[in-house]
């Protein structure tokens, strides 16, 4: 990158959030350059079991529910662009998720949520505990019953990362630009924004800046903004058993099978600050919950562990839109637990933001003003 460089929009943070959004935007005409400091997608993203699962995740209705089922809705229509714009296959599967309680008050709860579910047109089914093993039968017999919800799935996101940086700088003209960290953001006398790297400085229309965990001071821009580390754990073990068929959402666990044999087990939740080291305490927590609901994981192959830094935020809702101090930066960040489920409506959101000036009613959620208020 040579010194004043430009391009429209630059983008800080290669991981799912910073490519779902550099790919739409190159997609929409925009001469895009990401900058990132370790691989693309190596940062959370490459911990990510990839489960898409609104109905799990934010269990009753509210902002995160809605943004999370909208964005779930744009998964096939996001993929297969992917796919096209690359030629890459990516790992997609809307097996469903099969939420296990091990208890009569947790199995309570699980039948208001799915009549609140039914009542509100999300195709689910309640299941007691012989009919779940019916439906699964590596669980065991501490499962009380479990909910049913066909229209979950999970995406393989190393697969769908190598699709959207190919098919981005393929098709649509994004660069990437690794080992160049952004290094401070300004907005110049002229409204441009400035971005200095290591490598020189670079001007455009707009940044975006999408550095998940290093968001909070990232760039010197956002020092006010309470982005914070939220540690995850994820194993990978081989699988002797029959393996589930579909997403197993546990108490203290969720099972992702993986193609292969493999399953997926995540995942820790732990404040460790910016510590990204695997640890005997996550890995033994991981095991022991997974062993209580599939009692076959005791006999599972070790195969790795990875760990990832969640970007959590306050109110445990992500950060998307315009400064209000500096509205050439648009934040796409603090997307915590749910970075890969809500990559392409946040792509959506802030393309049309950052090219048509268009304010979705969504961003009302999830705009910057709660914190840079403050
Ligand atoms: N989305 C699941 C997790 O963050 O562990």
């Amino acid at each position: 990158m040579s010194a004043g460089e430009r391009a429209d929009v630059i983008v800080i943070g290669a991981g799912i959030i910073g490519c779902a959004v550099a790919d739409e935007l190159g997609r929409r005409g925009a001469a895009v350059r990401v900058l990132e400091s370790r691989a693309v997608g190596g940062g959370a993203t490459q911990a990510s079991a990839g489960i898409l699962a609104p109905y799990a995740e934010a269990d009753r209705p509210g902002p995160l529910r809605t943004l999370c089922a909208e964005s779930l809705g744009l998964w096939d229509d996001f993929v297969a662009r992917a796919v096209a714009d690359s030629g890459r296959d990516v790992l997609y599967e809307r097996t469903g998720t099969l939420e296990v309680v091990t208890d009569e008050a947790s199995m309570r709860r699980l039948e208001r949520t799915g009549r609140a579910l039914t009542a509100a047109g999300v195709e689910c089914r309640l299941l007691t505990a012989r009919e779940a093993r019916a439906a699964e039968p590596s669980l065991g017999a501490a499962v009380a019953g479990a909910l049913l919800v066909p229209s979950h799935g999970f995406v393989g996101v190393a697969t769908l990362m190598e699709a959207l940086r190919e098919g981005g700088a393929a098709r649509h003209g994004v660069s990437f630009l690794t080992d160049r960290p952004a290094r401070h953001v300004q907005a110049s006398s002229d409204g441009e924004m400035v971005v200095e790297t290591a490598a020189g400085t670079l001007t455009g229309d707009a940044v975006v800046l999408a550095a998940g965990s290093w968001s909070g001071g990232a760039a010197g821009t956002a020092g006010a903004l309470p982005v914070r580390p939220v540690r995850g754990q994820l194993l990978q073990l081989a699988w002797s058993g029959r393996p589930p068929a579909r997403v197993v959402w546990a108490p203290s666990c969720y099972v992702v099978p993986w193609p292969g044999g493999s399953m997926l087990v995540g995942a820790t939740v732990e404040e460790a600050g910016f510590d990204e080291r695997a640890t005997v305490a996550g890995v033994a927590t991981l095991i022991k919950a997974v062993s209580g609901v599939l009692p076959e994981a005791r006999n599972a192959g070790f195969e790795a562990v990875r760990v990832g830094l969640r970007p959590g935020t306050p109110d445990d809702l992500p950060v998307v839109g315009r400064s209000a101090t500096a509205p050439g930066l648009v934040y796409a960040t603090g997307h915590y637990r749910n970075g890969v489920l809500l990559a392409p409506l946040t792509a959506r959101l802030v393309a049309d933001l950052v090219l048509d000036g268009r304010e979705d009613p969504l961003l009302a959620a999830v705009s910057p003003a709660r914190f840079e208020a403050a």
